[in-house]
């Protein structure tokens, strides 16, 4: 455990915006009179969201409004690893996982990238003031390790290249879109998704969903992001997250994602820009490849594939981009096959490559 102390230096005040004041102000009515301390935890977490930091004015200014010690308040803050006592990045503070399953995955370079592109150091600024980073303990999304949490978001299943083009385009001023960043919807198995395959896995998960909506993954509350209600009357009244896909309707039964249909000829009416590719019956002197050697096509999919009529990967490196979605429609699993790479792959498999 690291010794948190206050940092040496401190802005002159602290003041709440009029909106975060008000916000506030509702959190201290929830407890009944004399209780009011009980909201120290929410009102510090306010603060940080401002500022990024919590500040010795802030800790004095929180327990001005709880009636409360500061003293009382400073323990709050140096207790909870959450509260960041110095000032973070402008942009953005990063924090990587450094527990089992991330250090096993490749959370070592990941830290090397943030003391390559940041600071030596951990809760060290970079040269231009705009991201600081630190290693912390399990953030709880070990499946989709490594990962790394950004401003309010996850971003998983981390490369050390993704990684550094993620800081890359934060410092540009996106906001990259937060979760699995290898096209994983969630945390579903690699060759695909085994359960709740209805039409919401063709959309971002919810949380993902809601970060993209509302584009403030590292924003700061200042008062003029949207609020839960905001977001529901633009949306009809439907939280946001919640809003059904129109058209399709869920699947009927619990197979697996990349559910194959009864019949693969038939193409669908509405679908004027696919186009069925050259299929087979059966493969090709009874002796498929194994297409279970292109990155992302695990057994389930190579049955699917099979029942379709595609055995090889000659019959993959050919699809043109009609064909493509063609498959694409089928597999239910819409990218999948251009975010895999999967023609590049089959190609190079095809003239007898790796
Ligand atoms: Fe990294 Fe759990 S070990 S999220």
């Amino acid at each position: 455990m690291s010794l948190r102390r206050l940092h040496h230096e401190q802005p002159e005040s602290f003041g709440f915006t009029p909106a975060n004041l008000e916000w506030a102000r509702g959190q201290i009515a929830k407890y009944p009179e004399g209780r009011q301390a009980s909201a120290v935890i929410p009102l510090l977490w306010r603060a940080q969201e401002q500022e990024g930091w919590v500040s010795r004015p802030a800790i004095e200014e929180v327990a001005r409004m709880l009636d409360m010690a500061s003293i009382r308040v400073l323990e709050v803050a140096t207790f909870y690893f959450m509260f960041q006592l110095q000032p973070v990045g402008s942009v953005a503070h990063i924090q990587i996982c450094g527990t089992t399953s991330c250090m096993l995955c490749g959370a070592e370079d990941l830290v090397g990238v943030c003391k390559e592109k940041i600071a030596p150091n951990p809760h060290q600024l970079s040269p231009d003031g705009k991201f600081s980073w630190e290693e912390v303990e399990c953030l709880g999304a070990c499946s989709n390790a490594p990962m790394a949490q950004i401003g309010k978001d996850y971003y998983e299943d981390l490369t050390s290249e993704g990684f550094g083009d993620l800081l890359d385009r934060f410092a540009a001023g996106e906001v990259p879109r937060p979760g699995p960043q290898n096209g994983r919807w969630a945390s579903e198995p690699l060759e695909g998704q085994m359960a709740l395959t209805g039409e919401i896995a063709e959309a971002a998960n919810g949380s993902v969903h809601l970060a993209v909506e509302i584009g403030e993954t590292i924003k700061r509350i200042d008062g003029t992001e949207p609020t839960a209600t905001t977001l529901m009357r633009a949306n009809g009244g439907v939280p946001t997250i919640a809003k059904p896909a129109p058209k399709k309707a869920p699947a009927p039964e619990p197979e697996p994602v990349a559910e194959a249909p009864a019949a693969p000829d038939p193409a669908p009416a509405s679908a004027t820009t696919e186009s069925a590719p050259a299929l087979l019956t059966e493969a090709r002197g009874g002796q498929p490849d194994d297409l279970k050697r292109i990155k992302g096509v695990g057994p389930k999919l190579e049955g699917i594939l099979h029942e379709l009529g595609v055995f090889h990967f000659d019959q993959i490196a050919a699809w043109t981009p009609a064909e493509i979605a063609w498959v694409d429609e089928r597999l239910k699993f819409k990218g999948r096959i251009e975010r895999d790479g999967w023609i590049e792959q089959a190609k190079s498999l095809a003239g007898g490559g790796a």
